[in-house]
């Protein structure tokens, strides 16, 4: 088989299953596969695949059908023009994550802070970029072992010094800090089931779970977030495109102030942050 026989193979094959881009991450897993650049697989369609590429090549057909995400068969996801690595154990870092990393990049720059919490590191994408962009200390928790064993791996990986602990929201926390992040779980539990196969039998459900209003992590987070806090500190989430309203008076009723509302790429309410003052 050809890589031009590949690509209308995997057409064929994942018309259904895989959500957008076929051809394109097709490319993408032939280039992985024959160690070659894209630029190769696209200029070079009557290359024959070995046996044993072709091989692999059927393997990850076969994944990919399921709606296994991309990410998880290939174990890598880009965030922030790094090639992190993931898989089932952990949520895959989205491009909008990338907006809340560049909000709180800025703020750690221009206003000199220096000690920074996530809560609900994942994959540790957010928190090891943070690391690697600025001179803040960064410490990030997740309640899941098997994400924080992901994110031992991508500590690893990037020599980061970000200290990745296991906590139940502010459990196990000590200290306090300039700014707080968090991407909690939002979603809410009875929409989980009509989200696309990738996600809902793929992802973690403990990734995406936010109780049965989707707000019971920015509950939780804001209730308590102020102990953790320095005098001065700002608290930020990434947010679903629908909760700008309920988690903005959450934050009023704490009586953070200066809150900000961002859209992501498409003009969806993405990010918001509430300074204590
Ligand atoms: C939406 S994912 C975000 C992951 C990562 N920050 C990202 O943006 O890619 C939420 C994360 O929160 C973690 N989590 C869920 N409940 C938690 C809790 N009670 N305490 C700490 N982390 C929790 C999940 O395991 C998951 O890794």
């Amino acid at each position: 088989m050809d890589i031009k026989g590949a690509l209308y193979l995997a057409k064929t094959t994942l018309l259904k299953s895989a959500s957008d881009g076929v051809l394109r991450e097709t490319r993408i897993v032939l280039s992985d596969i024959l160690k070659k650049d894209l630029s190769f697989i696209l200029l070079n369609y009557d290359y024959e695949l070995t046996q044993s590429e072709e091989k692999i090549f059927f393997e990850f057909l076969n994944r990919r059908k399921t709606g296994e995400p991309l990410q998880y068969i290939l174990n890598e996801a880009y965030f922030y023009g790094r090639e992190f690595y993931v898989d089932s154990r952990v949520l895959v870092p989205r491009k909008e994550t990338e907006l809340s990393l560049e909000y709180v990049i800025d703020k750690v720059k221009k206003e000199n802070l220096t000690d920074v919490l996530e809560l609900g590191a994942g994959s540790g994408a957010f928190s090891i970029s943070l690391g690697l962009e600025t001179d803040a200390n960064i410490r990030a928790c997740d309640i899941s072992k098997a994400a924080l064993e992901v994110c031992k791996i991508n500590q690893k990986k990037f020599s980061s010094k970000c200290k990745f602990f296991e906590s139940d929201l502010f459990s196990g926390i000590k200290g306090k800090f300039d700014l707080i992040y968090s991407n909690p779980p939002y979603i809410k539990s009875k929409d989980i089931e009509n989200l696309q196969i990738e996600v809902k039998d793929f992802e973690p459900r403990l990734a995406l779970d936010g109780g049965s209003d989707g707000l019971h992590f920015y509950r939780k987070i804001i209730a308590n977030a102020k102990k953790y806090l320095k005098d001065v500190g700002y608290l930020v989430f990434e947010i679903g495109f629908d909760q700008a309203r309920d988690v903005e008076n959450l934050l009023l009723k704490e009586d953070f102030k200066n809150i900000e509302v961002l859209q992501d790429y498409s003009g969806k309410d993405r990010i918001i942050s509430g300074k204590r003052i």
